[in-house]
């Protein structure tokens, strides 16, 4: 191979990778440079005021939007900043900022223009993702008669990224890692934030003060009891116990007194 083609090659291959390392070491540098203890300070540990679930879209850094820096914000990102009940990863990230970290707020930030809630919103197949985007067709189920209403198709498109977030503030509400943390000392609050890739500018939907998530305590915040080892078991309840337990479960005795006269 020719020696200018080689180069060429590197330059293709290296340059990207290059500019990362520079650009690290210049951080570095004025880092020192502005604060001699930054490091030192942030190597003993994190104690974070918020938590952000947001879009992996490159528009939308976390830290450049909100003006966080290091140590500030626990950050989970991914397609459409979803709140997915069976998803592990934000599930892990969720309980650790919440019961270990203690973080006050807790940032859910959709954004205008997303790639993720368009692709829900067209009616057409893209492989595996369907099965995350179907998430997302939920919501528009749940908003179908609002969202119909709208009839230009980007105004259509800009609330339902609004929806998407709202409903995401209540998924997270709705786990036990909330409903538990809503019932101590100092509960996160939840926010429903969106980014407008055009102009840089946060709305806040004030979904926090919604009744909308502290009203689901009654169907998803179920009591907590401590496990109880098998030979401490206590006794089976007597009748009376039971029904008192589907009373509460149920949060509507009246109907579970009626039940015996119909069955
Ligand atoms: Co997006």
């Amino acid at each position: 191979m020719a020696n200018s083609a080689l180069n060429a090659q590197k330059a293709t291959t290296t340059t990207g990778i290059q500019d990362i390392m520079a650009n690290n070491r210049q951080w570095v540098a004025a880092k020192n440079a502005e604060d001699p203890e930054f490091f030192k300070r942030l190597a003993t540990g994190q104690q974070p005021r918020y938590l952000f679930i947001g879009c992996s879209d490159s528009r939308v850094p976390a830290s450049g939007i909100t003006g966080t820096g290091p140590g500030e914000m626990f950050v989970h990102r991914n397609i459409a900043n979803m709140v997915v009940h069976t998803d592990l990863n934000l599930l892990s990230v969720l309980q650790y900022a919440v019961e270990v970290l203690g973080v006050q707020d807790i940032l859910v930030v959709g954004h205008y223009g997303c790639g993720g809630v368009a692709a829900a919103a067209a009616n057409k197949q893209y492989g595996l993702i369907d099965n995350w985007l179907v998430n997302i067709r939920d919501v528009v189920r749940l908003h179908e008669t609002e969202l119909l209403r709208i009839k230009d198709e980007q105004q259509r498109l800009r609330r339902l990224v609004e929806l998407n977030v709202i409903e995401q503030v209540r998924n997270l509400a709705k786990t036990n890692i909330i409903q538990n943390a809503l019932r101590g000392d100092k509960p996160p609050r939840l926010h429903g934030l969106v980014y407008d890739i055009a102009d840089g500018v946060l709305k806040d939907l004030q979904v926090d003060d919604s009744t909308a998530i502290r009203g689901l305590a009654h169907i998803y915040g179920t009591e907590v009891k401590p496990l109880v080892a098998a030979h401490h078991a206590p006794a089976p309840p007597t009748a009376k116990e039971e029904s008192s337990h589907y009373e509460g479960a149920l949060h509507n005795p009246s109907q579970v007194a009626a039940e015996p006269a119909t069955a």
